[in-house]
């Protein structure tokens, strides 16, 4: 329903929906657990004021996809990192800059990048054939964090990721993943990370020295080209660009990585059930996409979305008032036993080919709408690049059990030690 029916009165959100946490000290996930059990739209009460929760796939899909321009993005909460970086960018400057990128991204675009991918996922392998042989363990999301920095860094300045730039990141990276997701005005601003800017300005410094002496091609490449061509396009807004392609396809590409490792432990017979099929063959690659498909729906890397109203709507039945805060979540929405049965359990199959499609709202770990994730393909290609090496030849076994912790992304919460062998040839 977009607008109510002349005469017809439109509920507020009803009270017994309404969950009074009031700055309750407790974690946001267990606060949004507790909101979507009300309902598929639910509110509660944070930093004094009304947020509406919205995990129902026809309620999402009525937020970001069909009505972008009601709920829009606000100053993002990276916003001291990414500066005006797409992500946090809106309006006519957001469109631009997306136009600016997007070629880079579509599924032939991403094909340009394979080979210095390819060399990417050929120095993983080297690593883990090492540790194979030595019986050293090995620590996973750190081997998964430098894969998709090395990948990215790579794609930016045709060079491999050095290891001052490495610890750099590293180092900044971490202050960053443990900002909260979603901070409302609750009086105490944001943590200080000046430092962590520092650094990260002295790592995009870098990163432009490196790439003005490559002929490219490569994605700074195309930032530079629009720093000739573009009046917006200053050295600032490179910067800004650079950090934000670094940081969104960063951590959420290693921890997706992290989990899928980490599900097919936990699920014995599904690494299996991929390598049934023939070698180089598109059943096989159809195969390792389902088990990313399904890893990213119990682990939405991005797992909430916060949005504001911009002006007033009516949503499933509800009135939503201007300004209010609305996040949706795809980590509640994936684990919502309507919209999906047994939703605990692992089962790539949900997404083998020929396989009901999800409802619209249902299924968004990389968003959805004209906001969705521009580096869909690239994410993608890199981890299916990166499997269709590394599963046939190594078995995994971890030592660690992490559970999830739900910072900017939701991630293990602890190191994963493990063994890995090389795995029998058939
Ligand atoms: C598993 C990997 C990834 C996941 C789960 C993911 C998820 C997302 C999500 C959910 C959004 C939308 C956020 C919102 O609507 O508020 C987003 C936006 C974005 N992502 Fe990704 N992402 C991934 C990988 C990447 C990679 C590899 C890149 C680039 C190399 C990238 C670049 C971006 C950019 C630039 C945006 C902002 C788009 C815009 O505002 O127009 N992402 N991502």
């Amino acid at each position: 329903m977009d607008t109510a029916p002349p005469g017809t009165a439109v509920p507020e959100l009803d009270p017994a929906h309404v969950a009074r946490w009031q700055d309750s000290g407790g974690e946001l996930i267990d606060l949004l657990t507790a909101a979507h059990r009300l309902g598929g739209v639910s509110g509660f009460r944070l930093g004094g004021r009304m947020t509406v929760l919205v995990t129902a796939p026809e309620a999402v899909h009525h937020v970001l996809a069909r009505h972008p321009d009601r709920y829009v993005k606000r100053s993002h909460r990276l916003k001291a990192v990414l500066g005006d970086g797409m992500i946090a960018a809106s309006g006519e400057r957001w469109r631009t800059q997306r136009r600016v990128m997007q070629a880079q991204f579509t599924g032939p675009g991403v094909r340009r990048y394979d080979g210095l991918m390819r060399a990417a996922v050929a120095e993983v392998a080297d690593r883990w054939a090492d540790s194979a042989r030595t019986g050293q363990p090995r620590d996973l999301g750190a081997d998964m964090r430098h894969f998709s920095l090395d990948v990215i860094w790579r794609s930016m300045t045709g060079r491999p990721l050095d290891e001052t730039t490495h610890r750099e990141f590293l180092a900044a990276g971490r202050a960053v993943a443990a900002l909260p997701a979603f901070a409302p005005a609750t009086g105490t601003g944001p943590p200080d990370i000046t430092a962590e800017v520092a650094r990260i300005d002295a790592v995009a410094a870098r990163a432009i020295a490196a790439a003005r002496d490559w002929p490219g091609p490569s994605l700074l490449h195309v930032l530079l080209a629009a720093e000739r061509e573009l009046p917006e396009y200053t050295e600032r807004l490179v910067r800004d660009e650079l950090v934000t392609l670094l940081a969104a396809g960063y951590e959420t590409t290693a921890t997706t990585l992290s989990w899928l490792f980490l599900l097919l432990h936990r699920n014995p017979g599904a690494r299996d059930r991929v390598l049934a099929h023939p070698p180089g063959s598109a059943g096989r690659t159809a195969a390792i996409r389902a088990v990313v498909d399904e890893t990213l729906r119990l682990y939405p890397a991005a797992w909430i979305m916060p949005r504001y109203a911009a002006e007033d709507d009516v949503l499933a039945g509800y009135r939503i008032e201007a300004d209010t805060p609305v996040l949706t979540s795809p980590y509640l929405t994936h684990r919502d036993e309507a919209a999906w049965p047994e939703p605990e359990r692992f089962r790539p199959d949900r997404f083998a080919e020929g396989a009901p499609r999800p409802a619209a709202g249902a299924y968004y770990p990389f968003g959805i709408g004209p906001r969705t994730c521009l580096g869909i393909q690239f994410g993608l290609r890199e981890m299916v690049l990166l499997l269709e090496t590394l599963l046939p030849a190594f078995e995994v076994v971890p030592h660690t059990d992490p559970q999830p912790t739900f910072g900017v992304t939701v991630r293990p919460d602890g190191p994963i030690t493990a063994t890995v062998t090389a795995a029998p040839t058939t």
